[in-house]
């Protein structure tokens, strides 16, 4: 059965977790693209129900059916570099999993799996002065015709928690790691990356990049060790050799 998605739901959650920003729940065709159409004052995160045209990484669309976490902070500022956002929601949401009793790998850039299998999306832009977040996570919506290459937490055993704790937890834990010092996120972040110490190719719109991944830099790409120099990937689709 699928919880209640209400302003008392989000209220009480946000009250639990000591999450004090605004919020508003509506209905758009993505909060993404909502969200950058309007301003606000103070930090506020954007919630759906459901998506009809949700927006994924490089233009591609992320299917958004009733039951998940659809939602984009509005984040006041714009971070020197927007990559380096997406290391520190990666981590806030994996910790969030892992309390969970989930083991969550992240996989270069943004997604967040499970045994392999997608669990969330994660999606990063600017809009003006601010930096929107969006993040879509697999809760109890039905992901039965992609359960090859996806899961959710109601498949992961995750049946107490309701959408609204758990988008109030994952802001929670983004906030405090937004406060750490970066390098203590790069740790963290390592230790999930599901492609660390292995040979890997980026294939990029001009050019392909063999070698080992170590890691992530102070500005969020991958770094990939090819022998006789490392490279800074800011973007591409990779292949594990
Ligand atoms: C990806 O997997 O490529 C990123 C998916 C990001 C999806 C989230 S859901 C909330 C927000 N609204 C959107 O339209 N997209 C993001």
């Amino acid at each position: 059965m699928i919880d209640k998605l209400t302003n008392k739901a989000i209220q009480k959650s946000f009250k639990k977790t000591k999450v004090d920003i605004d919020f508003q729940i509506v209905d758009c065709q993505s909060t993404q693209s909502y969200a950058k159409g309007i301003s606000v004052a103070v930090d506020t995160v954007i919630i759906t129900k459901e998506q009809k045209k949700g927006i994924g990484r490089l233009g591609r669309k992320f299917i958004s059916v009733e039951g998940g976490c659809y939602f984009t902070l509005i984040k006041k500022g714009i971070s020197k570099n927007i990559l380096a956002t997406i290391p520190i929601v990666s981590v806030a949401i994996a910790t969030v999993l892992g309390g969970y009793g989930i083991k969550a790998d992240i996989k270069w850039p943004n997604d967040i799996l499970v045994n392999g299998k997608k669990i969330c999306g994660i999606l990063c832009s600017t809009s003006g002065e601010n930096t929107c977040i969006g993040i879509g996570i697999n809760v109890f919506n039905d992901i039965e015709e992609i359960q090859d290459i996806a899961t959710s937490l109601y498949s992961e055993g995750v049946l107490t928690k309701t959408r609204a704790d758990v988008i109030a937890e994952i802001l929670y834990e983004f906030y405090q790691l937004s406060q750490t010092d970066f390098s203590i996120v790069q740790e963290k972040y390592k230790k999930r990356l599901n492609i660390i110490g292995q040979s890997i190719k980026v294939v990029q719109a001009d050019k392909e990049i063999e070698g080992t991944v170590e890691g992530i830099s102070e500005e969020g790409f991958l770094i990939v060790n090819s022998g006789n120099e490392k490279t800074k990937v800011v973007y591409g689709d990779i292949t594990i050799n």
